[in-house]
């Protein structure tokens, strides 16, 4: 076992803070930005999801089918996008589909927009079907740790209307438990304070997930030996990951 004193600070960082409306994100230390698809280098994802997302998509041999539409966004792009929807669509549309200036998944480098490859894909909401190719994508990506993350029977939860084509990265053991589980990333966020969980990864390996409430300034955390990752919650506290073998 050793200890770690966590910084307050890093409640608001890592990939498990939840981000909507409620929720603002509150630091713009992103671990290093990188563009994940050659064809796209102006599209930009935290350096971890971009790696795994590309994995994903060579994984499922997506070639040119499936393309990256809407990657990281600064405040600014997401204040411009807003204040666009708003005068071309009008306010019920933007506050269903764009999410509040500050509020937004993009802002923090987890999230990705995606489309099945057309001539006129929607920049607002591209098309990403259940079926093919995106479907197989969709299934297989929880494995590199992505989620649907505005499913339609969750909408009253979130607050965004169903979007099948933005995903977020939570990390695979996160994102197992989350579908098998039927949640949200706003019910996922409760569901690891009630007890510790364990996800089988199918390769031999496990994950255990717990979770620690900030204490003020500084929160001691005891860890086992082994490989941990820890990651706040932007909201009251901080979730330990510590991958095992599978017993
Ligand atoms: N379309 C999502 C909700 C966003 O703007 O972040
Ligand atoms: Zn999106």
């Amino acid at each position: 076992m050793k200890t770690v004193i966590l910084h307050h600070s890093l409640l608001y960082q890592g990939p498990l803070i939840l981000v909507n409306r409620m929720h603002a994100l509150r630091s713009s230390d992103l671990n290093g930005l990188t563009p994940f698809d050659p064809d796209h280098p102006e599209i930009l994802l935290e350096r971890q999801a971009g790696r795994l997302l590309s994995a994903c998509l060579t994984k499922i041999q997506s070639g040119r089918s499936i393309v990256p539409v809407s990657g990281w966004r600064s405040r600014a792009e997401q204040q411009r996008l807003w204040e666009d929807t708003m005068r071309e669509n009008g306010e019920t549309f933007t506050r269903q589909y764009v999410a509040l200036p500050g509020c937004s998944e993009h802002e923090t480098g987890f999230a990705i927009d995606l489309g099945k490859a057309s001539p006129n894909l929607d920049f607002i909401r591209p098309n990403f079907p259940y079926d093919g190719l995106c479907q197989t994508f969709r299934k297989t990506a929880l494995r590199y740790g992505f989620v649907e993350r505005y499913p339609k029977e969750k909408e009253s939860v979130t607050g965004i209307s169903h979007e099948p084509w933005h995903f977020r990265y939570v990390g695979a053991p996160h994102a197992q438990l989350m579908r098998e589980n039927g949640l949200c990333l706003e019910e996922y966020t409760e569901f690891v304070k009630q007890r510790m969980h364990r996800c089988p990864l199918g390769n031999g390996r496990a994950a255990r997930v717990f979770y620690l409430p900030c204490t003020g300034e500084h929160t001691a955390c005891q860890l086992p030996d082994g490989c941990c990752q820890i990651s706040g919650n932007n909201v009251d506290g901080f979730v330990v990951t510590v991958w095992e073998a599978d017993a």
